[in-house]
Protein backbone atom coordinates (compact mmCIF):
# COMPACT_ATOMS: atom_id res chain seq x y z
CA UNK A 1 0.00 0.00 0.00
CA UNK A 2 1.40 3.38 -1.04
CA UNK A 3 0.42 5.10 2.50
CA UNK A 4 -0.17 2.34 5.22
CA UNK A 5 -2.27 2.92 8.08
CA UNK A 6 0.21 0.97 10.29
CA UNK A 7 3.47 -0.48 9.86
CA UNK A 8 6.34 -2.46 12.09
CA UNK A 9 8.49 -0.82 14.06
CA UNK A 10 10.61 -3.97 14.60
CA UNK A 11 14.12 -4.35 13.29
CA UNK A 12 16.70 -7.60 14.31
CA UNK A 13 17.22 -6.81 17.85
CA UNK A 14 13.39 -7.39 18.39
CA UNK A 15 14.11 -10.76 16.84
CA UNK A 16 17.12 -11.52 18.08
CA UNK A 17 15.68 -10.97 21.55
CA UNK A 18 12.50 -13.58 20.91
CA UNK A 19 15.09 -15.89 19.68
CA UNK A 20 17.01 -15.48 23.06
CA UNK A 21 13.92 -16.35 24.88
CA UNK A 22 13.11 -19.31 22.71
CA UNK A 23 16.51 -20.97 23.10
CA UNK A 24 16.30 -20.08 27.00
CA UNK A 25 13.29 -22.25 27.13
CA UNK A 26 11.73 -20.23 29.87
CA UNK A 27 8.23 -18.95 28.05
CA UNK A 28 5.80 -17.73 30.09
CA UNK A 29 5.86 -14.97 32.93
CA UNK A 30 9.26 -14.31 34.69
CA UNK A 31 12.36 -12.24 34.59
CA UNK A 32 12.30 -10.50 31.17
CA UNK A 33 8.88 -9.05 32.15
CA UNK A 34 9.53 -8.10 35.54
CA UNK A 35 13.00 -6.40 33.80
CA UNK A 36 10.56 -4.76 31.08
CA UNK A 37 8.08 -3.72 33.69
CA UNK A 38 10.86 -2.32 36.16
CA UNK A 39 12.12 0.12 33.31
CA UNK A 40 8.68 0.89 31.78
CA UNK A 41 8.33 1.90 35.40
CA UNK A 42 11.62 4.19 35.56
CA UNK A 43 11.26 5.57 31.96
CA UNK A 44 8.04 7.54 33.09
CA UNK A 45 8.84 8.48 36.37
CA UNK A 46 6.44 6.73 38.21
CA UNK A 47 6.59 3.57 41.03
CA UNK A 48 5.13 0.58 39.76
CA UNK A 49 4.39 -1.21 36.20
CA UNK A 50 2.74 -4.48 35.78
CA UNK A 51 2.92 -6.38 31.94
CA UNK A 52 -0.36 -8.09 30.86
CA UNK A 53 -1.37 -9.42 27.66
CA UNK A 54 -3.36 -6.54 26.35
CA UNK A 55 -4.19 -3.16 26.89
CA UNK A 56 -7.52 -4.19 27.36
CA UNK A 57 -6.29 -6.60 29.96
CA UNK A 58 -4.76 -3.96 31.67
CA UNK A 59 -8.09 -2.00 31.78
CA UNK A 60 -10.18 -5.01 33.00
CA UNK A 61 -7.32 -5.36 35.58
CA UNK A 62 -7.14 -1.97 36.79
CA UNK A 63 -11.12 -1.26 37.33
CA UNK A 64 -11.02 -5.18 38.93
CA UNK A 65 -8.05 -3.68 41.56
CA UNK A 66 -10.23 -0.53 42.09
CA UNK A 67 -13.39 -2.63 43.44
CA UNK A 68 -10.54 -4.39 45.85
CA UNK A 69 -8.69 -1.19 47.49
CA UNK A 70 -9.00 -1.45 51.46
CA UNK A 71 -9.95 2.05 51.34
CA UNK A 72 -13.40 3.61 49.82
CA UNK A 73 -13.54 0.54 46.86
CA UNK A 74 -15.84 1.16 43.61
CA UNK A 75 -19.16 -0.50 44.19
CA UNK A 76 -21.64 -2.11 41.76
CA UNK A 77 -23.99 0.56 40.94
CA UNK A 78 -21.51 3.51 40.93
CA UNK A 79 -21.34 6.35 38.40
CA UNK A 80 -18.33 7.04 36.34
CA UNK A 81 -17.97 9.84 34.27
CA UNK A 82 -16.76 8.52 30.57
CA UNK A 83 -15.76 10.51 27.28
CA UNK A 84 -18.08 9.70 24.20
CA UNK A 85 -15.12 8.99 22.11
CA UNK A 86 -12.77 6.26 22.90
CA UNK A 87 -12.14 2.12 22.15
CA UNK A 88 -15.00 -0.02 23.16
CA UNK A 89 -12.24 -1.62 25.55
CA UNK A 90 -12.15 1.36 27.43
CA UNK A 91 -15.91 0.93 28.36
CA UNK A 92 -16.44 -2.86 28.49
CA UNK A 93 -14.73 -3.37 32.02
CA UNK A 94 -16.81 -0.51 33.74
CA UNK A 95 -19.83 -2.18 32.51
CA UNK A 96 -18.56 -5.75 33.41
CA UNK A 97 -18.27 -4.42 36.90
CA UNK A 98 -21.61 -3.37 37.33
CA UNK A 99 -20.79 0.56 37.14
CA UNK A 100 -22.99 3.04 35.31
CA UNK A 101 -21.71 5.70 32.71
CA UNK A 102 -22.29 9.25 32.29
CA UNK A 103 -21.41 9.80 28.69
CA UNK A 104 -20.09 13.33 28.09
CA UNK A 105 -19.10 15.23 24.65
CA UNK A 106 -15.62 15.42 23.23
CA UNK A 107 -14.17 18.40 22.18
CA UNK A 108 -14.64 18.72 17.94
CA UNK A 109 -10.67 19.95 17.60
CA UNK A 110 -8.61 18.04 20.67
CA UNK A 111 -11.38 15.02 20.16
CA UNK A 112 -10.80 15.03 24.09
CA UNK A 113 -13.32 15.38 26.49
CA UNK A 114 -14.96 18.27 26.90
CA UNK A 115 -14.27 19.19 30.55
CA UNK A 116 -16.15 22.33 31.13
CA UNK A 117 -19.13 19.86 31.44
CA UNK A 118 -17.85 17.49 33.86
CA UNK A 119 -19.51 19.57 36.68
CA UNK A 120 -22.97 19.13 35.11
CA UNK A 121 -21.84 14.98 34.85
CA UNK A 122 -21.23 15.07 38.50
CA UNK A 123 -23.73 13.49 40.93
CA UNK A 124 -23.88 12.10 44.25
CA UNK A 125 -23.55 8.42 42.55
CA UNK A 126 -20.07 9.65 40.50
CA UNK A 127 -16.95 7.80 42.29
CA UNK A 128 -14.48 7.80 39.39
CA UNK A 129 -13.58 9.67 35.78
CA UNK A 130 -12.00 7.53 32.67
CA UNK A 131 -9.67 10.13 31.04
CA UNK A 132 -8.70 9.02 27.49
CA UNK A 133 -5.96 10.93 25.55
CA UNK A 134 -8.01 10.48 22.06
CA UNK A 135 -4.43 8.87 19.38
CA UNK A 136 -1.33 10.56 21.24
CA UNK A 137 -3.04 13.58 22.26
CA UNK A 138 -2.81 14.91 25.86
CA UNK A 139 -6.64 15.32 27.30
CA UNK A 140 -6.93 18.06 29.91
CA UNK A 141 -5.62 15.44 32.45
CA UNK A 142 -4.80 17.88 34.90
CA UNK A 143 -8.45 19.55 34.90
CA UNK A 144 -9.52 15.99 35.04
CA UNK A 145 -7.34 14.83 37.99
CA UNK A 146 -8.02 18.77 40.05
CA UNK A 147 -11.72 17.77 39.53
CA UNK A 148 -10.85 14.22 40.79
CA UNK A 149 -9.40 15.28 44.14
CA UNK A 150 -11.75 18.38 44.46
CA UNK A 151 -14.87 15.78 44.60
CA UNK A 152 -13.37 12.52 46.10
CA UNK A 153 -13.15 10.51 42.71
CA UNK A 154 -10.78 8.02 41.07
CA UNK A 155 -9.12 8.86 38.27
CA UNK A 156 -8.64 6.14 35.77
CA UNK A 157 -6.08 6.54 33.26
CA UNK A 158 -6.58 4.58 29.69
CA UNK A 159 -3.45 5.58 27.98
CA UNK A 160 -3.45 2.76 25.52
CA UNK A 161 -3.47 5.21 22.79
CA UNK A 162 -0.83 8.02 24.15
CA UNK A 163 2.50 6.72 24.88
CA UNK A 164 4.97 9.09 25.02
CA UNK A 165 2.83 12.35 24.98
CA UNK A 166 3.05 14.72 27.74
CA UNK A 167 1.61 17.74 29.66
CA UNK A 168 3.21 20.11 31.49
CA UNK A 169 6.38 18.04 31.77
CA UNK A 170 4.58 15.07 33.07
CA UNK A 171 3.98 12.02 31.16
CA UNK A 172 -0.01 10.79 29.98
CA UNK A 173 -0.42 8.00 31.58
CA UNK A 174 0.66 8.89 35.16
CA UNK A 175 -2.12 11.34 36.01
CA UNK A 176 -4.23 8.65 37.27
CA UNK A 177 -4.41 6.67 40.39
CA UNK A 178 -4.35 4.25 37.97
CA UNK A 179 -3.21 4.25 34.54
CA UNK A 180 -2.74 1.65 31.43
CA UNK A 181 -0.92 1.32 28.10
CA UNK A 182 -1.36 -0.62 25.13
CA UNK A 183 1.85 -2.47 23.04
CA UNK A 184 -0.27 -3.85 20.43
CA UNK A 185 1.08 -3.88 16.92
CA UNK A 186 0.86 -0.48 15.39
CA UNK A 187 1.17 1.18 18.54
CA UNK A 188 4.28 3.69 19.50
CA UNK A 189 5.77 0.57 20.92
CA UNK A 190 4.80 -3.37 19.97
CA UNK A 191 5.27 -6.22 21.82
CA UNK A 192 3.08 -8.04 19.77
CA UNK A 193 0.06 -8.14 21.99
CA UNK A 194 0.29 -6.56 25.66
CA UNK A 195 -0.31 -3.79 27.94
CA UNK A 196 0.30 -2.18 31.36
CA UNK A 197 -1.21 -1.34 34.52
CA UNK A 198 1.46 1.35 36.05
CA UNK A 199 1.03 3.58 39.56
CA UNK A 200 2.09 5.09 42.15
CA UNK A 201 -0.02 2.84 45.24
CA UNK A 202 2.16 -0.37 46.14
CA UNK A 203 -1.87 -1.80 47.02
CA UNK A 204 -2.69 -1.02 43.64
CA UNK A 205 -0.27 -2.70 42.07
CA UNK A 206 0.55 -5.92 44.25
CA UNK A 207 -3.98 -5.64 43.52
CA UNK A 208 -3.37 -5.99 39.95
CA UNK A 209 -0.25 -8.58 40.19
CA UNK A 210 -2.85 -11.00 41.87
CA UNK A 211 -5.60 -10.43 39.26
CA UNK A 212 -3.91 -10.60 36.38
CA UNK A 213 -2.79 -13.85 37.45
CA UNK A 214 -5.35 -16.44 38.96
CA UNK A 215 -6.24 -14.05 41.96
CA UNK A 216 -3.20 -15.95 43.07
CA UNK A 217 -0.78 -14.65 45.51
CA UNK A 218 2.35 -15.99 43.59
CA UNK A 219 3.45 -13.07 41.87
CA UNK A 220 2.79 -10.48 45.12
CA UNK A 221 6.03 -9.64 46.79
CA UNK A 222 6.29 -10.46 50.28
CA UNK A 223 4.93 -8.23 53.13
CA UNK A 224 2.13 -7.30 51.03
CA UNK A 225 -0.23 -4.70 51.98
CA UNK A 226 -3.39 -6.60 50.38
CA UNK A 227 -3.03 -10.31 52.28
CA UNK A 228 -1.72 -11.69 55.37
CA UNK A 229 1.29 -13.87 54.75
CA UNK A 230 1.04 -17.05 56.44
CA UNK A 231 3.97 -19.81 57.62
CA UNK A 232 4.99 -21.30 53.83
CA UNK A 233 3.65 -24.77 53.54
CA UNK A 234 1.61 -26.72 50.58
CA UNK A 235 -1.29 -24.28 51.15
CA UNK A 236 0.11 -21.02 50.78
CA UNK A 237 1.56 -21.84 47.54
CA UNK A 238 -1.61 -22.14 46.78
CA UNK A 239 -3.45 -18.82 47.90
CA UNK A 240 -6.04 -17.42 46.31
CA UNK A 241 -7.25 -14.48 47.46
CA UNK A 242 -9.26 -12.76 44.83
CA UNK A 243 -11.85 -13.39 41.96
CA UNK A 244 -8.73 -12.88 38.94
CA UNK A 245 -7.99 -13.47 35.63
CA UNK A 246 -5.38 -15.36 33.67
CA UNK A 247 -3.83 -12.43 31.58
CA UNK A 248 -0.16 -12.92 31.89
CA UNK A 249 2.27 -11.63 29.24
CA UNK A 250 4.71 -13.91 27.55
CA UNK A 251 8.08 -14.01 28.02
CA UNK A 252 9.11 -12.90 24.57
CA UNK A 253 6.99 -9.75 24.92
CA UNK A 254 8.80 -8.68 28.31
CA UNK A 255 11.83 -9.35 26.16
CA UNK A 256 10.77 -7.15 23.21
CA UNK A 257 9.57 -4.86 24.93
CA UNK A 258 12.74 -3.78 26.97
CA UNK A 259 14.02 -3.58 23.04
CA UNK A 260 10.95 -1.45 21.96
CA UNK A 261 11.14 0.98 24.80
CA UNK A 262 15.08 1.69 24.10
CA UNK A 263 13.30 3.17 20.63
CA UNK A 264 10.50 5.03 21.71
CA UNK A 265 12.13 8.43 22.49
CA UNK A 266 13.66 8.14 18.58
CA UNK A 267 10.51 7.01 17.42
CA UNK A 268 8.26 9.55 18.82
CA UNK A 269 10.59 12.31 17.49
CA UNK A 270 10.38 10.85 13.50
CA UNK A 271 6.13 10.62 14.26
CA UNK A 272 6.54 14.74 15.90
CA UNK A 273 8.37 15.49 12.18
CA UNK A 274 5.56 13.95 10.18
CA UNK A 275 3.19 15.68 12.19
CA UNK A 276 4.62 19.04 11.81
CA UNK A 277 4.05 18.39 7.86
CA UNK A 278 0.54 17.36 8.12
CA UNK A 279 -0.28 20.38 10.36
CA UNK A 280 1.57 23.03 8.16
CA UNK A 281 -0.32 21.31 4.86
CA UNK A 282 -4.06 21.25 6.93
CA UNK A 283 -3.88 23.96 9.39
CA UNK A 284 -6.13 27.15 8.76
CA UNK A 285 -7.76 25.20 5.93
CA UNK A 286 -11.99 25.33 6.72
CA UNK A 287 -12.62 22.32 4.91
CA UNK A 288 -10.93 20.09 7.17
CA UNK A 289 -10.87 20.16 11.01
CA UNK A 290 -7.58 18.40 11.81
CA UNK A 291 -6.59 17.30 15.85
CA UNK A 292 -5.34 20.31 17.36
CA UNK A 293 -2.50 19.78 19.80
CA UNK A 294 -2.78 20.26 23.50
CA UNK A 295 0.60 19.61 25.62
CA UNK A 296 2.76 17.45 23.30
CA UNK A 297 1.05 15.06 21.35
CA UNK A 298 3.07 11.92 20.58
CA UNK A 299 1.06 11.93 17.46
CA UNK A 300 -0.16 8.43 16.98
CA UNK A 301 -1.62 9.30 13.76
CA UNK A 302 -3.56 12.43 11.84
CA UNK A 303 -7.39 12.66 12.23
CA UNK A 304 -9.32 14.57 9.60
CA UNK A 305 -13.12 15.81 10.20
CA UNK A 306 -14.83 16.90 7.00
CA UNK A 307 -16.47 20.41 8.09
CA UNK A 308 -20.10 19.87 8.77
CA UNK A 309 -20.93 22.69 7.11
CA UNK A 310 -19.65 21.12 3.74
CA UNK A 311 -21.89 19.32 1.56
CA UNK A 312 -19.78 16.88 0.42
CA UNK A 313 -20.38 13.28 2.00
CA UNK A 314 -17.23 11.60 3.83
CA UNK A 315 -17.96 8.47 1.16
CA UNK A 316 -16.82 10.67 -1.62
CA UNK A 317 -13.65 11.64 0.35
CA UNK A 318 -12.85 7.75 1.56
CA UNK A 319 -13.90 6.90 -2.00
CA UNK A 320 -10.88 8.78 -3.22
CA UNK A 321 -8.52 7.64 -0.32
CA UNK A 322 -9.01 4.26 -1.92
CA UNK A 323 -8.43 4.93 -4.97
CA UNK A 324 -5.36 6.35 -4.02
CA UNK A 325 -3.76 3.56 -2.38
CA UNK A 326 -4.13 5.22 1.18
CA UNK A 327 -4.98 3.50 4.16
CA UNK A 328 -7.92 4.96 6.48
CA UNK A 329 -10.18 4.30 9.41
CA UNK A 330 -12.87 5.53 11.91
CA UNK A 331 -11.23 7.67 14.76
CA UNK A 332 -10.97 5.41 17.56
CA UNK A 333 -13.84 3.46 16.87
CA UNK A 334 -16.09 6.78 16.93
CA UNK A 335 -19.10 7.41 19.68
CA UNK A 336 -19.83 4.57 21.66
CA UNK A 337 -23.08 5.45 21.98
CA UNK A 338 -23.33 4.22 18.33
CA UNK A 339 -22.40 0.99 18.72
CA UNK A 340 -24.43 -2.22 19.12
CA UNK A 341 -22.63 -2.96 22.64
CA UNK A 342 -24.28 -0.23 24.15
CA UNK A 343 -27.70 -2.16 24.77
CA UNK A 344 -25.70 -4.10 27.54
CA UNK A 345 -25.25 -1.04 29.46
CA UNK A 346 -26.83 0.99 32.28
CA UNK A 347 -25.49 4.61 30.81
CA UNK A 348 -26.99 7.72 30.29
CA UNK A 349 -25.44 11.25 28.75
CA UNK A 350 -24.46 14.73 29.74
CA UNK A 351 -26.30 17.08 27.26
CA UNK A 352 -26.19 16.04 23.68
CA UNK A 353 -23.47 14.22 22.01
CA UNK A 354 -22.69 16.56 18.76
CA UNK A 355 -18.98 16.70 18.29
CA UNK A 356 -18.43 12.77 18.89
CA UNK A 357 -21.42 11.62 16.12
CA UNK A 358 -19.90 14.40 14.24
CA UNK A 359 -16.47 12.78 14.65
CA UNK A 360 -18.18 9.51 13.92
CA UNK A 361 -20.06 10.70 11.24
CA UNK A 362 -17.23 12.80 9.28
CA UNK A 363 -14.23 11.82 10.80
CA UNK A 364 -11.25 9.42 9.30
CA UNK A 365 -7.13 8.90 10.37
CA UNK A 366 -4.70 8.21 7.93
CA UNK A 367 -2.11 6.75 9.71
CA UNK A 368 1.60 7.80 11.40
CA UNK A 369 4.57 6.04 11.29
CA UNK A 370 8.55 6.36 12.96
CA UNK A 371 9.74 7.10 9.29
CA UNK A 372 9.36 9.78 7.37
CA UNK A 373 6.34 10.13 5.39
CA UNK A 374 6.19 13.40 3.22
CA UNK A 375 5.85 11.64 0.29
CA UNK A 376 2.62 10.08 1.51
CA UNK A 377 1.25 13.05 3.84
CA UNK A 378 2.08 15.59 0.25
CA UNK A 379 -0.07 12.93 -2.03
CA UNK A 380 -2.55 12.95 1.01
CA UNK A 381 -3.02 16.80 0.76
CA UNK A 382 -3.50 16.21 -2.92
CA UNK A 383 -5.99 13.62 -3.67
CA UNK A 384 -7.89 15.51 -0.41
CA UNK A 385 -7.20 18.89 -2.46
CA UNK A 386 -9.29 16.87 -5.26
CA UNK A 387 -11.95 15.14 -3.17
CA UNK A 388 -13.11 18.47 -1.73
CA UNK A 389 -13.39 21.30 -3.74
CA UNK A 390 -13.20 24.42 -2.01
CA UNK A 391 -16.39 25.77 -1.30
CA UNK A 392 -17.73 22.29 -1.90
C1 LIG B 1 -8.16 3.94 24.22
C2 LIG B 1 -7.86 2.48 24.08
N1 LIG B 1 -8.04 1.68 25.14
C3 LIG B 1 -7.77 0.36 25.09
C4 LIG B 1 -7.29 -0.23 23.93
C5 LIG B 1 -7.03 -1.69 23.91
O1 LIG B 1 -5.69 -2.02 23.74
P1 LIG B 1 -5.30 -3.47 23.15
O2 LIG B 1 -5.53 -3.41 21.69
O3 LIG B 1 -3.87 -3.63 23.51
O4 LIG B 1 -6.18 -4.46 23.81
C6 LIG B 1 -7.11 0.56 22.79
C7 LIG B 1 -6.60 -0.06 21.56
O5 LIG B 1 -5.98 0.52 20.75
C8 LIG B 1 -7.40 1.94 22.87
O6 LIG B 1 -7.27 2.71 21.79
Amino acid sequence: MFYELASSTWGREERDAIAKQLQEDRLTMGPAVRSFEREFAAKFGVAHAAMCNSGSSANLVAVASLFHVKDRPLQRGDEVIVPALSWATTYHPLQQYGLRLRFVDIELDTLNIDVTQLEAALTPRTRMVVAVSILGNPAALDVLRAFCDRHGLYLFEDNCESMGASLGGKPCGTFGHINTFSTFYSHHMSTMEGGLIVSDSEELDHLARAIRNHGWTRDVPSGSPIYEARPADMAELYRFILPGYNVRPLEMCGAVGSVQLRKLDASIAARRRNAERFVRLFAGDARFIIQREHGVSSWFCFTIILNPELTVERKQVTDALVRADIGFRMITGGCFLRHDAVKYYDYDSVGEIVNANLAHDRGFFVGNHPRDLAPQIDRLREVLDAAVPKGA
